[in-house]
């Protein structure tokens, strides 16, 4: 049976940029992509494609390419999951707020409804595949629900996680480093597996497919992010080190990073990782290796994101500090606002908790980042609910030119790595400030003897001797 028709549920991050490459690449596949948000799905369907809610380099073309062809947005999940012989799951899976597991473990409701979803839909049999990062173990869970309440329909649980990185989506889904499946090991089992791995031949070179047992593909995801993670965690922890003995980071990284055992990529200082991802998923392992009652090996792991929240919460202190142990009512401007470049997404973003926290100094803060908006600001910081949203929005405000939000500071704070950023017209910014103008680049990305011969105070995250 070669697939024809797949449905995605959950037209988001993932959902969106995966299908729309899987329908570039398979022209004979058609794809609905389900969601019960209607506003994302009339997004995904506006003819302005500057307003897909997703925004990621190179994937508004493949939309025009693709949507009204053989790509579709619809909030009808029935008619879709109905039509599709290939079923992915894509919607989101938090951390939970509530009951057992809370703050730690991955709250799989949306998951489940999914599955029953699917149950009561379904007339014929079904590939279901995993798209979702979930914990090791969950297919047998939706094995479970599928069996138990469908309609005697036969069911393939695939795990099929989704390694890209926001940012770099496209590229990511087009160039994949490796595809990873993994599948019952049945007869029945490896006919689903191949009729997958025959979807990504389309584009990805066999020998980057890689087949495994359900366990091991839904644990390696989990790995994955754990592993990512904690390298920006062991190199945030050295900037500390550097800071305080005149050793750069930046050096340090790139000495290290030529040792092949090490390699280069991921060591790059900055305020913390942000994302929806990597907090949410190592909680999740720190959970499942609680559940089993392996306490040392939970502690391991819940390190990295301790090691986190310290960067962040340094990088506030750190601005206290220097503008002389007060920020009541000093104006201070971010720049950037997303969890880093290239990306509208603002989940878990470190520039969050930098400004909670100084918020809580009484700060003024203005905002600008090229690809967030005002709404999205303000939605961020009420979610934590540590003042009202009246506060919220009397003490922030959100500028649309970084030029406007930055007139009458007294510190600029970097906290997101956009390339323009470097190419902004710094001495046009230092007029506009007051004295003496600070500079916090809590990404490393400013040249702080250019910045200095400006008049500048600078802050680089992990460079030595930080504050002339
Ligand atoms: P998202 O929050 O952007 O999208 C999920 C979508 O699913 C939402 O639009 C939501 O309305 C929809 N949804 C939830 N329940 C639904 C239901 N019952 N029926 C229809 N739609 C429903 O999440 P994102 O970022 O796309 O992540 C999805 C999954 O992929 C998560 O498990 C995440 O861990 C994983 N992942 C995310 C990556 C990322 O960079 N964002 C990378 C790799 C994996």
């Amino acid at each position: 049976m070669a697939i024809k028709n797949i449905c995605c549920i959950g037209a988001g991050y993932v959902g969106g940029p995966t299908m729309a490459v899987i329908a570039q690449k398979c022209p004979d596949i058609n794809i609905t992509v389900v969601d019960i948000n209607e506003a994302r799905i009339i997004a995904w369907n506006d003819d302005d494609l500057t307003k897909l809610p997703v925004f990621e380099p190179g994937l508004d073309s493949i939309v025009r390419e693709t949507r009204g062809k053989n790509l579709f947005f619809s909030t009808d999940v029935d008619a879709a999951i109905d039509r599709a012989e290939m079923i992915f799951i894509s919607v989101n899976t938090p951390t939970k707020t509530y009951g057992k597991g809370k703050g730690m473990a991955a709250d799989l409701k949306y998951i489940e409804l999914c599955a029953r979803q699917i149950a009561k839909i379904s007339k014929n049999d079904k590939i279901v595949v995993e798209k979702s990062t979930l914990p090791v173990r969950t297919a047998s869970t939706i094995k479970s629900i599928l069996d138990n309440t469908g309609n005697n329909v036969k069911y393939q649980i695939l795990s099929n996680p989704e390694f890209l990185a926001e940012g770099t989506a496209v590229e990511d889904l087009l160039q994949p480093d490796r595809v990873l499946i993994g599948g019952d090991t049945t007869i029945e089992g490896e006919r689903a597996v191949a009729e997958l791995v025959d979807i990504y031949s389309n584009w990805v070179p066999k020998e980057k497919i890689l087949t495994t047992n359900v366990w091991s593909s839904e644990l390696s995801k989990l790995t994955a992010n754990a592993f990512l993670a904690q390298r920006v965690s062991s190199i945030n922890a050295m900037s500390v080190i550097c800071e305080r003995t005149g050793a750069d980071v930046y050096e340090v990284a790139k000495a290290i990073g030529m040792d092949s055992r090490i390699g280069s990529k991921f060591l790059k200082p900055s305020v913390g990782f942000g994302g929806s991802c990597f907090q949410k998923d190592i909680l999740n392992l720190v959970y499942i290796a609680k559940s089993y009652g392996l306490d040392e090996v939970a502690n391991y792991w819940e390190g990295v994101v301790e090691m986190n929240n310290y960067q962040k919460n340094r990088f506030s202190d750190k601005i206290i500090t220097t503008m002389y142990n007060t920020v009541s009512g000093k104006k201070i401007t971010f720049f950037g606002w997303a969890f880093k470049k290239d990306t509208n997404d603002t989940r878990e973003s470190p520039a969050i908790q930098v400004a909670d926290n100084l918020l809580n100094e009484q700060a003024q803060i203005s905002v600008f980042d090229p690809k967030v908006d005002q709404d999205q600001v303000y939605k961020d910081l009420n979610l934590l609910n540590t003042r009202d949203p009246e506060t919220n929005l009397k003490l922030v405000k959100v500028l649309e030119s970084p030029y406007e939000a930055i007139i009458g500071s007294h510190a600029v704070a970097i906290l997101t790595e956009w390339e323009e950023f470097r190419h902004y017209d710094w001495n046009k910014i230092y007029e506009s400030m007051l004295k003496p103008a600070f500079v916090f680049d809590g990404r490393g990305i400013v040249d702080v003897n250019n910045l200095k011969s400006i008049g500048f105070s600078v802050y680089k995250i992990g460079a030595g001797n930080p504050v002339n």
